[in-house]
């Protein structure tokens, strides 16, 4: 049957056609070939020129079941005549219906019947005024089951019966092509030695590239979203003068997670609540050298630390508390990367000639641990990007405006500063965006200036300010990707299928 055909059938049959003709209609030649098929059966002629084709979009007028019946019967009223005509001496109306079998036909045939005076009631009896009758109604619906046409004003008085309806249908009209032939030309996919020896390449046909063909599914590995997103924040820090620091190190000794930022001893941050100390081994040695060409003076930077939490220091009073070395040594696993940017800057001080450091931009991106209680959009672990601007004559203004050229580049503009604090900065800043699918302002950061207390234990000069600012990485993460819940992108929960599909990103077109 027409409508399992395959291309391959279809295409001789098609040259064929076209032999004959200039033009062929696929609904005409092909009723029955489904659109698919004729299609690429055309396709694969038109890319040789062997054929061109135009797709026409139609409306059909398809009959209804009823139509079908009267093409095969005849009309209601036709059939009423036929009866009554048969019956040389008149029917009753009973006897009608039993020679018709339906009560409706026999009802409404009669009425128009009537009407159309091929009969009349004689007595108690129905008797033909006619020999021979046009039933049009079948005639018309004949010629519509065969061309699937009429006239506009035929077909319209025959959906108001509801005979049929209209579809729209789409066909083709066919042409010869420029290399139109009756057998397909044999195409070359290579051009050989052989071809080039013999001269045969000077006549042969070769197939056309296809450059809308989709390739075929690699299978390949695929990035993590959270890896895409942070592949674009790591290429804006670069665009922005940044040096990425090294932050391998997921375990720090609470001198270096909280000491050196200025976190008292007793700040809650530090609670076994807020952070995940480790039991095997308990402690680090004391801050000391890297390797044989660290000259660093760790001692005083470790009592400089000392000095500045318990009687203060560089023009500050202080916490005032006894301040415990075991309480610096315990390690944890780090709760910001904050640690590696102070080592970073204690680095800086240590190394810069005549006690002049030059201006510096760090940044970093990687994994930070929290005690906390998991939920929807929290886990004990997340990303967080950090960023460490150094120089002299900063100012607070200046940080506002980094943030405003920062975000810019992300495609998140109106930023709002609330005052905030943080042990190691002052001024502090939370940074917030209106989050317009949210409809409400969301915190996208926290920043500041890091505080003398900080800076001047390592040895960077008095004038030398510094901005530190910190984010998440699930978070426009999952505002990205619109993820609602944290399962989805980490852990054992997630779909790999997503994670394989998941789109790339770029951060400044949203
Ligand atoms: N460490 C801060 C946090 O975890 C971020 C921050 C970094 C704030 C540097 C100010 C300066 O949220």
């Amino acid at each position: 049957p027409a409508a399992t055909k395959s291309t391959e059938d279809l295409i001789p049959e098609v040259l064929q056609a076209l032999d004959k003709t200039d033009q062929i209609s696929s609904s005409d030649v092909f009723p029955a070939v489904p659109f698919e098929t004729m299609k690429a059966t055309l396709d694969r002629l038109t890319s040789r020129s062997m054929t061109t084709y135009e797709q026409v979009e139609r409306e059909e007028a398809v009959l209804e079941p009823e139509a079908e019946t009267i093409v095969s019967l005849g009309s209601h009223e036709a059939r009423v005549f036929n009866e009554v005509h048969k019956a040389m001496e008149g029917l009753s109306i009973k006897d009608l219906e039993t020679a018709i079998g339906d009560k409706t036909v026999t009802k409404m045939g009669q009425g128009k019947a009537f009407k159309e005076k091929w009969i009349k009631k004689d007595g108690d009896k129905l008797v033909a005024l006619t020999d021979s009758i046009t039933d049009t109604t079948r005639d018309q619906l004949r010629v519509i089951q065969e061309t699937k046409t009429h006239e506009p004003k035929i077909i319209t008085d025959l959906k108001k019966r509801k005979l049929l309806r209209l579809q729209k249908t789409f066909s083709f009209r066919i042409s010869k092509g420029e290399k139109f032939a009756l057998e397909m030309i044999k195409e070359e996919t290579d051009l050989t030695a052989e071809m080039l020896a013999s001269g045969s390449w000077k006549t042969a046909t070769f197939k056309p590239y296809n450059f809308e063909a989709l390739g075929a599914d690699q299978h390949a590995g695929a990035l993590h979203p959270l890896g895409k997103v942070r592949g674009e924040f790591r290429q804006i820090f670069f665009e922005m003068g940044f040096k990425e620091m090294p932050t391998s190190q997921f375990v720090e000794s609470g001198f270096w997670n909280f000491d050196t930022l200025f976190v008292p001893q007793q700040h809650p941050a530090r609670d076994l609540q807020d952070t995940f100390y480790i039991s095997d081994p308990k402690t680090a040695d004391r801050p000391g050298p890297e390797d044989e060409n660290d000259k660093r003076n760790y001692q005083e930077y470790f009592e400089n630390v000392r000095e500045v939490h318990e009687k203060g220091k560089y023009g500050s009073i202080g916490y005032r508390y006894p301040w415990a070395e075991d309480e610096s040594l315990r390690l944890v696993l780090r709760t910001h990367t904050t640690s590696t940017s102070a080592s970073m800057l204690y680095k800086l001080a240590s190394e810069s000639r005549d006690g002049r450091s030059p201006p510096v931009r760090y940044f970093s991106i990687d994994r930070v641990f929290r005690n906390e209680s998991v939920d929807a959009t929290h886990l004990c672990e997340f990303h967080q990007v950090e960023g460490v601007i150094g120089d002299y004559g900063l100012t607070l203004g200046g940080l506002m405006e980094f943030m405003q050229i920062f975000f810019d580049k992300m495609g998140v503009k109106n930023l709002k500063f609330k005052p905030a604090y943080n042990p190691y900065t002052e001024p502090s800043m939370e940074i917030f965006s209106f989050h317009e699918g949210l409809g409400k302002l969301i915190e996208i950061g926290n920043s500041g200036m890091f505080r003398p207390e900080m800076l001047e234990a390592m040895g960077l000069p008095s004038d030398y300010k510094v901005y530190g600012f910190g984010l998440s990485l699930e978070r426009p993460t999952m505002i990205k990707y619109g993820i609602s819940n944290i399962r989805e992108l980490l852990g054992h929960g997630v779909n790999l299928n997503v994670i394989e599909k998941s789109a790339a990103v770029r951060l400044d077109k949203d």
